[in-house]
């Protein structure tokens, strides 16, 4: 099975960004150890991350052209980006929303998601583990 794991804004800079909030991880660790799981789950895993949200949409095209299963974690486009939205809303195979903090227990902003009525499953509050258990529970569909 193929898996995209696609990052929004700002997760690039993971285990320097606000670590009270967003943990001591890196980015490149979590890249390394969602590459590794993929790899012991035997799903076909490519794991990007971007600031400009043009990308990301093409990025959830050809998601859906290729017809593979996203983990998103759409970072601050969660509360802003209809076009995201529109995007996902494309996609046949499953969409599983990753947050690391619990945004609903954050500023009221964060609460609302575009993605989360699209999305197949939303996992939250579990820092960079929700990718973990994001790429299992597809591995065992
Ligand atoms: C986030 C939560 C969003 O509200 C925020 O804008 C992010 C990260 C998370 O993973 O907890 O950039 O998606």
């Amino acid at each position: 099975m193929q898996v995209r794991v696609l990052n929004g804004p700002n997760l690039g800079r993971l285990g320097r960004r606000e670590p009270e909030k967003y943990g001591s991880t890196g980015y490149d660790e979590l890249v390394a150890s969602c590459r590794a799981l993929a790899a012991e789950l035997g799903l076909d895993v490519d794991v990007r991350q971007t600031d400009a949200e043009h990308e990301m949409l093409a990025w959830v095209h050809e998601a859906a052209d290729a017809g593979a299963a996203v983990v998103l974690n759409p970072a601050a486009w969660t509360h802003t980006s209809v076009a995201l939205r529109d995007a996902c809303a494309m996609l046949e195979a499953p969409l599983v929303e990753v947050h690391l903090t619990n945004v609903h227990a954050r500023e009221s902003f964060r609460a609302h998601s575009y993605i989360s009525p699209i999305a197949t499953a939303s996992i939250v509050g579990c820092g960079v583990d929700g990718y973990a258990l994001a790429l299992r529970w597809l591995a065992s569909r």
